[in-house]
């Protein structure tokens, strides 16, 4: 067998940890499946006096990520620090500089300097792997990089962040407040203090930049992302939807059309019985539509220091056996540039809440300005007075519509608020048929 491959890892929070606990449980197995010894020579962190659970003391210690990348003793950088800047940037740049492979779990890194990181990789000749920065424990990375390499695909979506499901599920299920599932995903340690960058959807931007572009070849592009996160889903949303046969989920969804790439962050009524309606709790699930394979979805846990572990050593694996594949792949210089799709792009059916003024002809005069737009309803929800107190009672009115161009249901939305017809601006989540 051929000599060792030291790893220096950056990084000894959940995830590196999770890889310490790994390596040590099934030294052997990986070992025979490397086709070499995996050993962990050097590491990084900021506070060296913290418990970790690992012994470090034979391993050689560094406050300065940098300086690890450089370090002449190991092979393999492993960034698990996190964060689109330095240190994480300037340490992986470091490490690819001096011709070492990195493997990344950072999906902020890769969605803002994922297209420049690739070219620097390939430039020296190294392997740059990030399979668990998108999805966690799920191999989507390497499943659209190298199992589904034939295909044209048409598009990718996916729950990707487990803190916004676990959310929607608990609220569904047992029927109780954003706020209140919040409160108690954050006791639980699954959402962090500040919760703005999971439900305000901009971690699942992050992943689906990624996926975009191993997806359809194109440079990561963050910024061409439409993104709404779900602190606005009510209680009353899911219920309606659910009567109706839907569930909300908060999907990353990405399309390849003639004219470009729509790229879209958004609560969204899934059909019941469909297979990412069925992906509750923390679980994260990627569905992919290629063109020779048909539709393929992995389910599984997107999260936590164990399965994030497993992408990381699966990374690592392929490195030892000298694996390398280009990051995004296809060779840097063939990554297409981004091309954004126009907005009126999107055509799909709308699920729209209205507070309607209960007065005679209202209901009459919403038909006529979605049919003005050419909108067609499928279904409608009436309920009955809820405020019987106030001198101007409204009525919830829920209907969903047949499929239609996102553009036309703006314009028609508009309107309605414009006329006076609504107590509340209108609210509308877009369908997945799926
Ligand atoms: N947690 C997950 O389930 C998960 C899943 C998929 C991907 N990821 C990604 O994995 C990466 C790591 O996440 P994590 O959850 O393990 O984070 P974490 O628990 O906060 O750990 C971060 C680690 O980085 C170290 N660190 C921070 N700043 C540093 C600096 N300036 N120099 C050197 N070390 C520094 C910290 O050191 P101290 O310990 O000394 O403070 C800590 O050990 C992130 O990119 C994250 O997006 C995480």
């Amino acid at each position: 067998m051929s000599k060792s491959l030291r790893l220096g890892i950056a990084g000894l929070g959940t995830v590196g940890t999770g890889v310490l606990d790994l390596l040590q449980s099934h030294a052997k197995p990986i070992t025979t499946r490397a086709g070499k010894k995996i050993e962990v020579t050097a590491v990084a962190a900021r506070n060296r006096g913290k418990k970790r659970g690992h012994d470090f003391s034979k391993l050689a210690w560094f406050d300065d990520a940098v300086a690890l990348a450089r370090s002449p003793d190991t092979d393999v950088f492993v960034e698990l620090i996190g964060g689109e800047g330095d240190p994480a940037k300037a340490a992986v740049e470091a490490a690819l500089n001096s011709g070492k492979s990195v493997v990344t779990a950072n999906k902020a890194l890769l969605a803002h300097h994922g297209a420049a990181l690739a070219r620097l990789a390939e430039a020296k000749g190294v392997a740059l792997n990030f399979e668990a920065s998108v999805a966690g424990g799920i191999p989507i990375i390497k499943t659209l990089r190298e199992g589904l390499a034939g295909n044209r695909v048409g598009k990718v979506f996916g729950i990707l962040n487990g803190t916004c499901n676990y959310i929607l599920t608990k609220m569904a299920n047992e029927g109780r407040s954003f706020a209140d599932v919040l409160k108690e995903a954050q006791a639980l340690g699954y959402a962090e203090a500040d919760p703005e960058f999971d439900v305000g959807g901009f971690d699942t931007a992050h992943k689906l930049a990624v996926l975009t572009a191993l997806a359809f070849g194109v440079e990561v592009n963050l910024k061409a992302i439409d993104i709404e996160g779900i602190e606005a889903i009510t209680l009353g949303d899911i219920r309606n939807a659910s009567e109706l046969g839907y569930k909300i989920k908060l999907l990353g969804v990405a399309v390849a059309h003639e004219e470009g790439i729509e790229q879209r962050v958004h609560p969204t009524l899934v059909p019941k019985g469909s297979p990412v309606a069925d992906t509750d709790g923390v679980f994260n699930a990627v569905v992919v539509k290629g063109d020779f394979v048909g539709d393929l979805m992995l389910e599984g846990r997107g999260a936590g220091a164990h399965p994030t572990a497993s992408a990381v050593i699966a990374d690592v694996i392929d490195i030892a056996r000298g694996n390398f594949r280009p990051a995004f792949g296809v060779p840097a210089s063939e990554l297409r540039p981004y091309r954004e799709a126009p907005k009126k792009a999107h055509e799909g059916g709308f699920y729209v809440a209205l507070e309607l003024h209960d007065r005679p002809g209202a209901v009459a005069a919403i038909a006529r300005l979605l049919a003005d737009q050419k909108i067609s309803i499928e279904s409608i929800v009436q309920r009955g007075k809820l405020e019987k107190d106030t001198p101007r009672a409204v009525a919830p009115f829920i209907l969903i519509t047949h499929d239609t161009l996102e553009t036309a249901m703006r314009a028609a939305l508009a309107r309605i608020e414009k006329d006076g017809h609504v107590a509340q601006p209108p609210r509308m989540i877009r369908i997945e048929r799926l």
